[in-house]
């Protein structure tokens, strides 16, 4: 499908967006190995978390979705059956990555796959560390890459200092860790989103953080919990954007969840001079939510790089977006994690944004913004990318003429109601 985007002045609304991809990803996976029926409220019903219930009901897990009200019927730590055939995650990492630390632990072999993404996006980040468990898991055709094959087996905690600020391999060890013999001790170089620590611990996990060191104890059992799905900032940052970079514009996004390990997008577009409020802050399952506030701004280039970096890794499409819209030279370093997204994101970005008239330049690690060239529509390959398709749209949005989107229909990966919510601003 080919999206038209005209651009769109004086933007005043209030929005509601759907639910955070990684909290339902694991509200299900958690619930499905937890003991009992876990209600699930404000699910994000795009393609990625379906197919996370897809792989779980192969495993004889019964899952109901009511719109995006789900309902998981738990059936315990080792209660997943052998599936009949090969599970597929489609376009999924956090599906193939978290999944795969539930699997090395089993009493079962399985195999998975997904698209053609997927087989490229390196799956050695996991096999190293649960290998190191006792984990039977290889790559079938070429190693270190999906197709995998997983042949259950008994696992024991480890010792792992991770190279990579990741939260699926961390979250992948976390759930091999709750079946295996003593505990595991996990390190990261920067802090990543802690969802899973926050998550488990609430259906009963033991997991705990001392100086960086992230702990977790072998349970019996997860038990069954209600879960209410907050916004998803990552899916928020596109309309905050918007706001930032259209005039005399007001936009308020309702119900997002801040939690500190996702709010980088927040504190760079603040560092930018992006006027931002935070609303009405509260929690709900141990995570912090809130309504967000943006005003039309007078953007400034910045430096954006180290910890704060896996802070926003999945909102640095669209921060090179509000960057293009700064005054000076914004600089995006230490993001190389950037190259093994859904597509290579650095030098998709620098392309496509480049055909709209942008200044991007490619670097090792992120990429350099020389802000203030008007863009003009432009035909975008988004790369069957997400993140890139909204981005670019957000980008037409403020650019003369109209940007033609390919493939736009993967908005529906992260955000099936992207188009409508933009189209009723
Ligand atoms: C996610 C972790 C991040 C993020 C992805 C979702 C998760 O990936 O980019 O969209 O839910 O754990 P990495 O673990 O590769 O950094």
């Amino acid at each position: 499908m080919i999206k038209e985007i005209k651009a769109k002045e004086k933007i005043n609304a209030t929005i509601n967006i759907p639910g955070d991809k990684s909290i339902s990803h694991r509200s299900v996976m958690f619930g499905a190995i937890a003991k009992g029926d876990t209600h699930i409220s404000g699910f994000l019903t795009g393609e990625d978390c379906l197919s996370t219930i897809d792989c779980l009901k192969k495993m004889g897990i019964e899952i109901e979705i009511n719109g995006t009200d789900v309902l998981v019927h738990g059936r315990g730590l080792n209660g997943l059956q052998a599936p009949k055939e090969r599970l597929y995650v489609g376009n999924s990492g956090t599906t193939i990555r978290l999944i795969s630390g539930i699997l090395s632990a089993q009493s079962f072999n399985c195999e998975l796959t997904g698209d053609a993404s997927i087989c490229k996006r390196p799956m050695n980040r996991i096999i190293t560390p649960l290998s190191k468990m006792g984990a039977r898991i290889k790559g079938i055709e070429n190693d270190g890459y999906a197709p995998l094959r997983i042949e259950g087996t008994k696992l024991k905690g480890i010792r792992y200092d991770s190279p990579v600020a990741s939260a699926q391999v961390k979250s992948s060890v976390l759930l091999a860790s709750l079946y295996a013999e003593g505990e595991t001790y996990i390190t990261e170089p920067a802090r990543s989103r802690d969802h899973s620590e926050i998550m488990l611990n609430y259906f009963g996990a033991d997991i705990r953080t001392e100086n960086g060191v992230i702990i977790s104890k072998p349970v019996k059992e997860l038990y069954a919990k209600d879960i209410n799905v907050p916004g998803d900032i990552s899916s928020a940052a596109f309309f905050m954007v918007a706001g930032l970079i259209r005039k005399d514009s007001h936009i308020i996004i309702k119900n997002v969840g801040i939690n500190p390990t996702r709010t980088g997008i927040i504190d760079a577009l603040k560092i930018m001079n992006g006027k931002i409020n935070i609303l009405n802050e509260r929690t709900s399952g141990g995570e912090a939510v809130t309504d967000i506030e943006v005003f039309s701004s007078e953007l400034k280039a910045a430096e954006i790089g180290g910890e704060i970096i896996p802070r926003l890794i999945d909102e640095i499409p669209v921060l090179a977006v509000a960057a293009i819209f700064a005054e000076g030279k914004t600089i995006i370093k230490d993001a190389e994690e950037l190259k093994v997204k859904e597509s290579n994101r650095i030098a998709v970005m620098k392309k496509e944004l480049s055909k709209m008239g942008a200044d991007i330049e490619e670097t090792d690690d992120g990429m350099i913004i020389r802000g203030g060239t008007a863009l003009h529509g432009a035909v975008i390959d988004s790369h069957k990318d997400h993140r890139v398709a909204m981005s670019a749209a957000v980008a037409g949005l403020a650019s003369d003429g109209v940007t033609r989107i390919e493939d736009a229909e993967c908005v529906n990966i992260s955000f099936p109601s992207f188009y409508d919510i933009l189209e009723k601003l």
